[in-house]
């Protein structure tokens, strides 16, 4: 295909001249940039996001790619999103993200992109962007950092952060000790250690065909990441004339296959919302039903934490997703196409080197289910649950309902000794979706209450809109939508109404007549939006639904086949 930059460099006018002289302001001699591909990176480099402070280096890496190749590397910078620091929560960020990256791509003389991003929100806001410009583009992660080691065990950073967090309310560890965790959890860039979301959309992305393979698992300080970031460079050469672009890549039986792979690494319920959003970029049909079904068929392979025991560097030494996808085969497409200009068929190679850490179909970890979507008259349009992280004997439960209004309503009460709540109570927090949170905080792992934890009460069943992190665990029911705050029914939960979740028949409800909710709903008008200006007003007149993903609604549509990226 003809070089989009073509339209900025190749004028023999006053335009081109001006378009040419600002790129050579950068020391480039006419050779360098004539007629060669210009492949850009965008970087999520920042120092307020400690999982992609190595991205730097990775760049340089990207860039040895794109010049032995023959094409032009030009890095750029991208709004970054660092998952423990922004507040109220980095997904808040995640469409804001995406448009920066769209819009960079869109508005610049870009032939391809590699796109550099690992926390959480950067990849699918990379992947959003790119899909939505539909330049070629490739995703190299950050890789996952080296793990902590505290009392002698390697750490998942959030997975063993929150099981210490419950051993210091229950009296079992010190504040001393507390504070020498604290030191040692953090040992360096790169991504969390664990299958939060950061390794899951990493893993999910090579499923998608949106990198190249075994690049989703690779450590952040080995050699291998930084082969693997010159290698994506060279191949963005290749993709800026001949493609594949992302809306070739990104089609249902990718999303299917990316589906798979997430029900078999047991990964994080935020992949969900990210590859509904990303599928709604590119018009690929994808709703919640297909996680459950897919689920329902794919039993947990990868034995990893929070669902497992080990860490994501082990999965990678266990072969990584290539190996993974040898033991998937019989339930993929491998025929989809990845940004490799191949199939995703020529990217599996077995065998497992580690039988610990990847299993076979045969002999699995876990059941077909980690992930499943219940329904009924507390979420008619679905609510996800993480049954690989959840407890057994809480998969059909019926219990009393302990409804917290807020967050700040939960911190106020949730330690209170005159709560009146039992190990049979179902906690519901409320007002913390996409427009209540807003950015639907991953507060859904509501804490236990501790006069329970100290009698021993390690799960509950937890309902609310929120989402929870990729590194939780527990009985814990998300994404509830629509939400409390557009008028859902949880908003209609008092204290005490018996609320019943039945996982084998995906239902989850509230036993009171239907009249009796819809009365307290119109009682109940949702409270008044937080935000009258800026960007918190956008996004909340403007975000969907957790079942569709969370992106704006003027930026879901369909890709036609027409190509804006190349309006004059
Ligand atoms: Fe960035 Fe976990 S905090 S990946
Ligand atoms: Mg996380």
């Amino acid at each position: 295909m003809p070089l989009r930059s073509a339209a900025w460099l190749s004028g023999d006018d006053l335009p081109g001249f001006l378009h040419r002289a600002s790129l050579r302001a950068t020391g480039l001699s006419p050779a360098a940039l004539n007629g060669r591909p210009v492949v850009g990176i965008a970087n999520s480099w920042s120092e307020l996001v400690h999982c992609n402070l190595h991205l730097r280096g990775l760049a340089d890496a990207v860039r040895r790619g794109v010049l032995q190749a023959g094409g032009l590397p030009v890095e750029f910078p991208t709004i970054s999103l660092g998952e423990n620091l922004m507040k109220p929560t980095a997904m808040m960020y995640r469409n804001l993200m995406a448009m920066d990256v769209e819009e960079s791509i869109r508005a610049y003389p870009l032939d391809a992109v590699v796109l550099l991003g690992g926390c959480d929100k950067t990849v699918p806001a990379q992947l959003m962007g790119a899909a939505s410009a539909n330049v070629p583009a490739i995703m190299v992660t950050g890789g996952p950092a080296v793990p902590a080691v505290f009392r002698g065990r390697r750490l998942g950073v959030g997975t063993d952060l929150w099981r210490y967090a419950d051993q210091l309310r229950r009296g079992e560890m010190s504040r001393s000790e507390f504070a020498d965790l604290e030191q040692a959890s953090m040992p360096g860039a790169g991504h969390c250690t664990e299958m939060g979301t950061a390794s899951t959309m990493a893993t999910v992305t090579e499923a998608l065909g949106m990198s190249l393979a075994n690049a989703a698992a690779v450590p952040a300080g080995d050699a291998r990441r930084y082969a693997a970031a010159e290698a994506a460079g060279a191949r963005a050469v290749a993709l800026a004339t001949s493609g594949p672009r992302p809306v070739q890549v990104l089609t249902r039986p990718a999303f299917l296959n990316a589906a798979t792979v997430l029900a078999a690494i047991g990964g994080s319920t935020n992949a969900i919302v990210h590859l509904l959003a990303l599928a709604r970029r590119v018009g690929a049909a994808l709703t919640l039903d297909d996680f459950d079904a897919v689920a329902a068929r794919t039993p947990l392979l990868v034995n990893v934490r929070p669902s497992g025991e080990h860490l994501f560097e082990d999965f990678y030494h266990a072969g990584g997703v290539p190996a993974l996808l040898h033991e998937l085969k019989p339930l993929l497409d491998t025929t989809a196409l990845t940004v490799s200009g191949r199939s995703l068929g020529n990217q599996v190679v077995g065998p497992v080197n580690d039988r610990t850490v990847i299993a076979s179909l045969d002999d699995p970890f876990g059941p077909p289910g980690a992930l499943a979507v219940v329904r009924g008259n507390l979420a008619p349009r679905g609510a996800v649950i993480k049954t690989s992280a959840a407890s057994p004997h809480l998969m059909r439960h019926r219990g009393p309902a302990v409804v917290f209004d807020s967050i700040t309503d939960l911190a106020d009460r949730i330690d209170s000794p005159d709560l009146a709540v039992t190990a049979d109570s179902v906690l519901v927090l409320r007002n913390v979706g996409p427009v209540g949170g807003p950015g639907m905080p991953e507060w859904g792992q509501l804490p236990i209450p501790t006069k329970l934890l100290r009698a021993g009460i390690t799960d509950m069943v937890r309902i609310s809109d929120a989402r929870m992190s990729g590194t939780a665990y527990g009985t814990t029911v998300l994404h509830v939508a629509p939400e409390a705050a557009v008028g859902g029914p949880l908003a209609a939960v008092r204290d005490g109404d018996m609320i019943e979740l039945d996982l084998p028949a995906r239902s989850l409800r509230l036993d009171l007549p239907e009249p009796e909710i819809d009365r307290r709903l119109q009682h109940n008008p949702p409270p008044p939006r937080p935000y009258r200006r800026g960007w918190g007003h956008l996004y909340t007149e403007h975000v969907l639904q957790a079942d569709d993903g969370c992106d704006f609604d003027f930026l879901t549509r369909t890709v036609d086949g027409t190509d804006e990226t190349d309006l004059p």
